[in-house]
């Protein structure tokens, strides 16, 4: 070999190693030697997970590492809402919200807030409310404080939260009760002024549902025709692992977007415990007893789950990537296993398997497929 060959070859290997290791920095964490969930989404959509208060203080030390590197959307799952962040009537508290602001910040994460009006996890001064005036008053100087603190510091709003029925008519709450039908419209209108550099959206589960996606659009279309911004969807999520209603959840995305909004997939879980008959959708009301029976798999998932699992997440994020140009984030609501919502509601003290990381904040089997829809898709367009 000549000895300018021998540097030519020693040249190539050295661009090889060079080329592979951009490639490797651009796909991997530096801490599991893992992809990272943002990085491969980037081109099509946000990657979000909803974070608890510890992990929000970063008193989670594996979440610390983890959150950062996955994702690049976060949402409070509980500090936004109304009993924490304002616990009385001339009592605003908002420490863990400045601080998720903060959080965000510092890791280039959009923050979205949740959730402005909702009918849970009120503070108790105005779950006792008796008259409309104190509701109306609670209502303008809720959405208004809180929404113009936080306008251009978090990315977005979900400004209501779960306002319909299954049947796609307006759900009876203290609201529609004390400030009648349009109060969906008169919050977008006081969020509109409170943060005009916001995104404001609705948020609802079961909106893939043909009835209550109807309803859905229908509201919309009234915010739309007052006059007033809405900017997106959310369709949370919450589905059964081994019963991901994929023809509707296409449907809704091709209807949601003919609206000229974006649509998001904001509290993604899929849970693989048995529900209880009576509930089919994520109301946090709807609450059953706890038996053994319900609680199968305190021990471990059998394979044969966790094959199904890996199958619906795989098929659910193929569905996204069809749809990437209509898609603006998909959130977990949740990091890994352990913490997620689903391993007390609708009944306490199970253990569920509902996200993309075990309880060791190792990625499941149904990480590597997701992330796979887009690298393998990608393959194959070359
Ligand atoms: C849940 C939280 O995850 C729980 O910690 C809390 O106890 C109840 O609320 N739809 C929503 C979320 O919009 O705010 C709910 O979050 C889950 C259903």
């Amino acid at each position: 070999m000549s000895r300018l060959s021998f540097i030519l070859i020693l040249f190539n290997g050295l661009l090889l190693v060079a080329c592979s290791n951009t490639k490797k920095n651009a796909n991997a964490t530096s801490t599991q030697g893992i992809p990272s969930l943002k990085e491969t989404f980037k081109p099509d959509f946000a990657i979000g997970a909803a974070l608890n208060a510890d992990q929000i203080l970063q008193k989670e030390p594996n979440a610390k590492v983890l959150v950062p590197e996955q994702f690049d959307a976060i949402t409070p799952e509980n500090i936004m809402k109304a009993e924490v962040i304002h616990p009385e009537w001339n009592r605003y508290n908002f420490e863990l919200a400045d601080s998720i602001v903060a959080y965000g910040k510092e890791h280039h994460m959009i923050v979205n807030g949740h959730t402005l009006i909702w009918h849970n996890q009120l503070p108790a001064f105005v779950r006792g409310m008796k008259n409309a005036d104190s509701v109306h008053q609670y209502f303008v100087n809720h959405i208004t404080t809180v929404a113009s603190r936080y306008d251009g510091k978090v990315y977005s709003w979900d400004v209501v939260n779960e306002a319909l029925n299954e049947d796609g008519t307006m759900r009876k709450t203290i609201f529609l009760e004390n400030l009648g039908d349009d109060y969906v419209v008169e919050a977008f209108r006081l969020a509109q002024r409170a943060a005009p550099h916001t995104k404001l959206y609705y948020n609802d589960y079961n909106i893939e549902q043909p009835k209550k996606r109807a309803g859905a659009i229908a509201l919309i279309k009234k915010i739309q025709a007052a006059g007033v911004r809405i900017d997106g969807v959310g369709i949370q999520g919450h589905w059964r692992a081994y019963n991901v209603p994929l023809a509707d959840i296409e449907e809704s995305i091709k209807e949601f977007s003919a609206l000229g909004i974006e649509v998001m997939f904001t509290e993604v879980d899929l849970g693989v415990l048995p529900s209880p008959g009576e509930v089919t959708g994520a109301d946090v009301n709807q609450t059953a007893e706890y038996n053994a029976k319900m609680n199968p798999y305190e021990s471990g998932l059998p394979d044969s789950m966790v094959q199904k699992q890996t199958i619906s997440y795989e098929a659910l994020f193929r569905l996204f990537e069809k749809y990437k140009d209509k898609i603006s984030r998909v959130t977990f609501w949740g990091v890994n296993d352990g913490q997620s919502w689903l391993n007390n509601w609708p009944i306490r003290g199970r253990t569920n398997y509902p996200l993309l990381f075990d309880r060791q904040f190792k990625p499941k089997p149904a990480f590597y497929k997701v992330i796979e829809t887009k690298t393998k898709a990608e393959q194959k367009a070359f």
